[in-house]
């Protein structure tokens, strides 16, 4: 009779997660279990690329075409960029379409083109966005910006609670973006110097809603109906 499992020397699940894991493994079919190990493969690359970072409990279905999340990120010093790529990892990992960029690389024209976005912005200066990042918010605040009403958005705002305006680059991104018609799929957070788990919180909520959206506006566009075979005519 083999030993049980868990007396291995290097198994790294205690019982109970192994029997989850194992009920859990029974119901899928061959297809799911390959899903299910790139799953569990790009969510152990998102949480390893932040520790700190947990977003477990996002067993999301796949949108594989359509519609994508894009996630701009204006920082400083790297903070809101370390989030937004944990960010963009564990959306990879639930096979959720995703770009990722740097608001000092995004054209602000392309905003309009958008269907998704999650912004993660610090502020700089006093009340100021970060440098790359005045550019885009200059275009936004100014009367070029496009009417954005079908875009959904998110902002997670990083900050210093000490300083006089906290999280201003992030509060007046999230104000404007909503007075140019676009719909909040995600409450703002404003996140002080301590931000891994408000952040990690917003991430996990953020793309759940952004699996939702994406997920309704996939199902909104009509199936190809497939054309009958064109046929040549007898003696054309
Ligand atoms: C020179 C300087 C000015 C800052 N000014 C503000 C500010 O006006 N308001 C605020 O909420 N935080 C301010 N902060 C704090 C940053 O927003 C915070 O450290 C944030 O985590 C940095 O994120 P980043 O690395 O993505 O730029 C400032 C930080 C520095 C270094």
């Amino acid at each position: 009779m083999p030993a049980p499992v868990q007396n291995l020397p290097s198994f790294p699940l205690d019982p109970a997660q192994f029997q989850g894991l194992e009920a859990a493994s029974r119901t899928l079919n061959p297809d799911q279990l390959v899903w299910a190990s790139g799953y569990l493969a790009g969510l152990a690359a998102a949480r390893r690329l932040s520790p700190a970072a947990n977003l477990s409990g996002q067993v999301l279905a796949l949108p594989t075409t359509g519609p994508s999340l894009t996630i701009l990120y204006g920082s400083q010093t790297g903070n809101s960029r370390r989030v937004a790529e944990t960010a963009a990892e564990a959306a990879r990992a639930a096979r959720l379409p995703v770009k990722l960029q740097s608001l000092g690389e995004f054209p602000p024209r392309q905003l309009g083109r958008e269907s998704l976005v999650l912004f993660v912005v610090s502020t700089q200066g006093d009340g100021e966005p970060p440098e790359d990042a005045v550019a885009f918010f200059d275009f936004l605040g100014s009367n070029k910006a496009p009417k954005l009403s079908g875009l959904g958005f998110g902002v997670l705002a990083l900050g210093d609670s000490s300083y006089p305006h906290f999280c201003a680059a992030g509060r007046l991104l999230d104000a404007r973006l909503a007075e140019l018609g676009a719909t909040r799929e995600q409450d703002r957070v404003d996140c002080d110097l301590g931000f891994a788990s408000a952040a990690e919180s917003w991430v996990t909520s953020a793309l759940k809603r952004a699996f939702e959206r994406l997920k309704r506006e996939e199902d909104a566009i009509p199936s190809v109906t497939a054309l009958a075979p064109v046929t040549t005519p007898p003696g054309a």
